[in-house]
């Protein structure tokens, strides 16, 4: 199968290509390389696929209408994995209209395009930060999530209400996958994961916001790709699915984590937590198993390991 794989060199998009190339798919990659972080860590990202002939990368914004059209005719792409967005919770607060003319002109814009060209099967990256503050955990998919609490929260609920619609007017098959936390090698350098990393083995302080009380449900990046390739094989119709590690920790069991993985003490500062941080996230992912036949099998401290290693031989 064809598939266009939109955000193709970021962290989960460049695993998530590696993924279907593995799986025996042809893929045109497309990517704006932005500048939010570093993009040179984005070409290393894509390195690994550039050398494969099923493997055809455009340098393209989403939201350039004339660019996307022209890719839609040049290949014939029968499934889009929409992955590209302006990630981040606190970039969203500091530049909401970046995050909506990103993640929601560019989602409009994609899906058009889809249905003008006749793609019938989309998946799309969704975020557990919908669930915003809700107390009742674990979070599921039939939970309420009309109460996002950052523009990139409600650029993502935004997502899942287009997709809803395209299913309804065009019948296209819409997945839209509800990542929660994800980290492992190729990491973002604005998450947590990343920065800890750096810092504890640079001797540097970490910053803990809060109490350390804090819940995360940290999910390796094997695992999630495992969870959108599993997607290549469905025709669900219209379904929003949670892809979590389902083993919530608290911050501090976190740090504590770090510690063991690299044999060293955290220097811990402390702050109040941001503006838009949720308290708590922590995946249901029987949907997940009922519908893709899919479960987490990495540990945080199996997944951190691995992510420190890469990090050693690729960061510092
Ligand atoms: N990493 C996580 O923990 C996490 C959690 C929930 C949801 N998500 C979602 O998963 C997706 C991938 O996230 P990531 O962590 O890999 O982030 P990332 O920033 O590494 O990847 C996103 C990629 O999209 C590209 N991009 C951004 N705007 C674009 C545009 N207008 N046109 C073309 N390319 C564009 C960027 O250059 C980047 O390479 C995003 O939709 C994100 O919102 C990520």
């Amino acid at each position: 199968m064809q598939i266009l794989v939109t955000g193709a060199a970021g962290f989960i998009g460049s695993h998530v290509v590696d993924g279907l190339l593995e799986n025996g798919h042809r893929v045109v990659a497309v990517d704006n390389f932005s500048d939010y972080y570093n993009p040179e860590f984005k070409r290393q990202n894509v390195a690994s696929a550039s050398g494969n002939d099923q493997y055809t990368l455009i340098e393209a914004d989403i939201t350039d209408v004339l660019a996307m059209r022209q890719l839609f005719q040049a290949h014939k792409i029968q499934m889009v994995f929409h992955l590209a967005a302006q990630a981040g919770v606190r970039i969203s607060i500091k530049k909401p209209l970046l995050c909506q003319k990103n993640n929601v002109e560019g989602t409009y814009l994609l899906f058009e395009l889809a249905r003008e060209f006749g793609v019938q099967d989309i998946v799309f990256a969704s975020s557990s930060s919908v669930y915003g503050n809700q107390e009742k955990t674990p979070f599921s998919e039939d939970d309420s999530v009309d109460h996002p609490i950052s523009p990139y929260a409600a650029s993502k609920k935004a997502c899942e209400l287009i997709a809803y619609t395209y299913h309804h007017l065009y019948h296209m098959n819409m997945i839209g996958l509800r990542f929660f936390t994800v980290y492992g090698e190729r990491g973002r350098p604005d998450m947590s994961p990343y920065l800890f990393a750096d810092a504890i083995l640079h001797d540097r302080p970490i910053t803990r916001f809060g109490d350390g009380s804090m819940q995360r449900d940290f999910t390796y990046i094997d695992d999630i790709v495992s969870g959108v390739v599993a997607c290549t094989e469905r025709k669900l119709g219209y379904e929003i699915i949670n892809l979590g590690n389902a083993h919530p920790v608290t911050l501090n069991e976190y740090i504590a984590t770090f510690e063991r993985v690299t044999g060293k003490k955290a220097i811990i500062e402390e702050k109040p937590v941001p503006l838009g941080d949720v308290r708590r996230t922590a995946a249901d992912v029987r949907k997940a198993k009922r519908l893709l036949g899919w479960e987490p099998t990495t540990s945080l401290e199996v997944g951190l390991t691995k992510f420190v290693h890469w990090f050693k031989a690729n960061r510092m």
